[in-house]
């Protein structure tokens, strides 16, 4: 069965054909990355509007390449992301579906991050059902167990920024360019994550849940106070120290709410997803964090391009429903 995934949630215009949930036949994907960077991050009215204008362009690229498949429906991300964004593709994919006479199937693509793992042929093992899944991007910072494709609850989420938010932030706090994330994991390598001593949020609480607020304000309180003290000449590695000591903490906040979610839930296998799971560190900091606690669990992380908002995801998950 072969499935076109749509997405334009956020700042990428992204197609895909996907055969059986896994197998990616054909993808293509336009960022728009380069004309939301001076404002620090994504402004919803211009991301719609550059989805407007690739969406069609793109399209007809893309059906062009993938003409000689039979195509048996249609998946676009839909619901959860910046809503001016998502009715492009949401439209697009409607007027699709009628044409090729196909059932359209709307997808959750918060959820549909965990799919990463499936459409990247490096895993030859996939995971099992029942599993743990630790949502990391831009909008969400979530755990949720899997006991079917599309059986799931969520058993933790953050109660103010989303963890991807936070890195965007913070790089913004440091003068680095969007997307944040990925500023922040390089300078980072020259930094000393333990120069600036900052809280671990929630760590003595008894919950699965998440707050990322708290340290990107503090981290904002010992910039203001400090930056203005520094040499010119140290000012990159001032940075790069805040930056690394940063990320380790809100890796550690991670690594700590999944172990208690380990405890509770039983679980053996561990998914992540979503466009921070592209972090090296991210990884790193999981490995080690289990390693050393003894904690007995297989975690999948998709390949950095699988991490961050695509259609192949979307049009893998979709799989499940349309053979539900
Ligand atoms: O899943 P995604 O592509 O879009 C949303 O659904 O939000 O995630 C985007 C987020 C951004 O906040 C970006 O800064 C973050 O993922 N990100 C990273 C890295 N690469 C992307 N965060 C930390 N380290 C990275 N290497
Ligand atoms: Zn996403």
């Amino acid at each position: 069965m072969n499935i076109v995934g749509i997405e334009t949630t956020c700042d990428e215009t992204s197609f895909a054909l996907v055969q059986d949930g896994e197998k990616i036949l054909h993808e293509v994907t336009m960022s728009q990355i380069l004309k939301h960077a001076p404002y620090g991050g994504v402004v919803p009215e211009l991301g719609a509007r550059e989805h407007v204008k690739n969406i069609e362009q793109l399209g007809e690229k893309f059906f062009q390449d993938i003409k000689n498949y039979p195509i048996d429906g249609v998946a676009v991300a839909s619901k959860v992301g910046l809503p001016p964004a998502v009715q492009v593709g949401e439209a697009y994919a409607q007027g699709l579906a009628k044409a090729l006479n196909v059932p359209l199937y709307p997808i959750n693509h918060v959820v549909a991050h965990v799919w990463g793992v499936w459409i990247d042929s490096a895993f030859v093992e996939k995971p099992t059902f029942p599993f743990l899944g630790v949502i990391v991007s831009g909008g969400h910072t979530q755990l949720i167990t899997f006991s079917s494709p599309t059986e799931f609850d969520i058993i933790g989420e953050t109660k103010d920024d989303a963890i991807g938010e936070a890195f965007d932030k913070v790089a913004s706090i440091l003068g680095l360019p969007y997307p944040g994330g990925p500023e922040i994991e390089r300078v980072s390598e020259k930094g000393d994550s333990h120069a600036v001593a900052l809280p671990i949020p929630l760590e003595h609480e008894d919950t699965l849940d998440f707050s990322f607020a708290g340290l990107k304000t503090a981290v904002r309180t010992y910039v203001e106070k400090e930056l203005p003290n520094q040499h010119e000449t140290y000012k990159e590695y001032f940075i790069a120290d805040v930056a690394a000591s940063f990320q380790r903490v809100a890796f550690t906040h991670i690594a700590q709410k999944l172990e208690k979610a380990i405890a509770k839930t039983g679980a053996k296998q561990v998914v992540i997803g979503g466009g921070v799971a592209a972090s090296q560190r991210l990884t790193d900091i999981l490995y080690s964090y289990m390693h050393e606690k003894e904690i007995k669990v297989e975690l999948f992380v998709p390949h950095r391009q699988y991490c961050t908002d695509n259609a192949s995801v979307i049009a893998g998950y979709a799989f499940n429903l349309a053979a539900a």
